[in-house]
């Protein structure tokens, strides 16, 4: 997803970011939502065209896995992708199972607001089931601002 975390073990980039929320006095999703919309924003002008073949927000969402990162997996050799289920249960809310096991779900989470950011609308997480809780899989499920309600 982005340089330099190839190069860092995944799990020091979560207590990087928790020693940056602290050494800030910012809190977690504060950090989240800075880090996350650098890096949406990093994706999109890396691999222009791609972001603007959706029709807002939660048409992204719904693509990520199955056109955001297809793209990406034919662009790379062999990419670390997760696999993520987003499911629209009705408008203004999805549920997003993520598995990976690299367990970089704080960046999925990061990622997410970015794109909230992009799009100009507000977005609310929970989290609320977690890989570093011992669950196979996460669950977050995403409150957003409809478009047109
Ligand atoms: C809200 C939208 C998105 C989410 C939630 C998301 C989620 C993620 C996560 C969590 C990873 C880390 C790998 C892992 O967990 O195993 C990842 C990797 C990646 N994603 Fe996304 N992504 C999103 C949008 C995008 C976009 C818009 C692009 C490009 C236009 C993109 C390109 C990539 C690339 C290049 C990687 C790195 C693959 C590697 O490290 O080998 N993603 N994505
Ligand atoms: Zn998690």
């Amino acid at each position: 997803m982005y340089i330099s975390a190839q190069s860092y073990p995944d799990e020091e980039i979560l207590g990087l970011a928790n020693d940056v929320a602290t050494a800030l006095s910012m809190t977690m999703p504060e950090v989240l939502k800075a880090f996350g919309q650098y890096l949406f924003g990093h994706l999109n002008r890396t691999h222009l065209g791609i972001v603007e073949g959706f029709n807002g927000f939660a048409d992204l969402i719904m693509g990520i896995d199955k056109v955001i990162h297809v793209e990406v997996s034919k662009l790379y050799h062999e990419p670390n992708l997760p696999e993520i289920n987003a499911r629209l249960i009705k408008n203004g809310f999805i549920l997003m199972e993520y598995y990976s096991k690299r367990q970089l779900c704080m960046c999925a989470e990061g990622l997410i607001y970015g794109a909230a950011d992009y799009y100009n609308i507000d977005v609310t997480l929970n989290h609320i089931q977690c890989m570093h809780s011992g669950f196979d899989k996460c669950m977050i499920e995403i409150k957003y601002e409809a478009e047109n309600g």
